[in-house]
């Protein structure tokens, strides 16, 4: 799978050219990108290309590789951003936040002129849901109203426990996060409208609609996927 993950993200490395504003996604996949990019930048093969991370992870790790950064407030636009995804349905509809950082994720993603997702072939599914829960990051004091409402959806919700701390996660904007799963996601572009009416919810890891190129790691090399 390591094989895999380097591999989409030598190929991503191709749709970056100078002078862009790149973002920067989130966990172990996209971490191969930004250090390959960052090697870039620092032999001179690219200039003037400037990472917006969307979580502290990505942040440090471009800071790092020698990717400089700026944050979402200090661009106009965003030119491509690249990120891993936890599932992704036939048609480009994905589940995204293991990582938690779904929330700043979608923003930037959203706001990009191409959306480029990296994964192996392990994140294909037939239906959203199949294999992950649906992150959703919840104001805390919020947290059991929440996951009540959610139930009303056929869905049970989990709080997210912390593995290196007392408690639950907080993500980076200090909220917490809810695990959702569901009997069955019919319409994931109406479920992701649906879950950010709840008051409370800030943004939930379905991202429908927005992927553009999805590069899928494979036995038989890589794979793309186009909208
Ligand atoms: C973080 C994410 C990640 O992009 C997603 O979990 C994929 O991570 P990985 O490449 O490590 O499998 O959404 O919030």
């Amino acid at each position: 799978m390591e094989e895999f993950k380097r591999a989409v993200a030598r190929e991503a490395l191709r749709f970056v050219e100078d002078d862009m504003i790149v973002g920067l996604g989130t966990g172990s996949t996209t971490a191969y990108f930004i250090e390959a990019l960052g090697k870039l930048i620092m032999e001179g093969e690219l200039e003037d290309v400037y990472g917006v991370p969307t979580s502290y992870q990505a942040r440090l790790l471009a800071i790092e590789s020698g990717v400089p950064v700026l944050g979402l407030d200090q661009v106009d636009a965003i030119d491509i951003a690249v990120d891993g995804a936890d599932e992704v349905d036939p048609h480009l509809n994905l589940i995204k936040g293991r990582g938690a950082a779904l929330t700043m994720e979608k923003i930037i993603e959203y706001r990009a002129g191409t959306f480029l997702v990296l994964v192996d072939e392990s994140k294909l599914v037939e239906r959203l849901g199949q294999k992950m829960p649906v992150p959703i990051e919840v104001i805390p004091s919020a947290w059991r109203a929440i996951a009540e409402e959610i139930e009303v959806f056929n869905a049970t919700a989990e709080l997210r426990m912390a593995s290196k701390k007392d408690g639950p996660v907080i993500t980076d904007n200090g909220n917490f996060i809810l695990d959702a799963r569901f009997h069955r996601i019919e319409d994931p572009l109406d479920l992701e409208i649906e879950l950010n009416n709840i008051p409370g919810v800030v943004e939930n890891g379905i991202f429908a609609d927005i992927a553009d190129v999805v590069l899928v790691g494979t036995e038989e090399g890589v794979k793309r996927l186009e909208r």
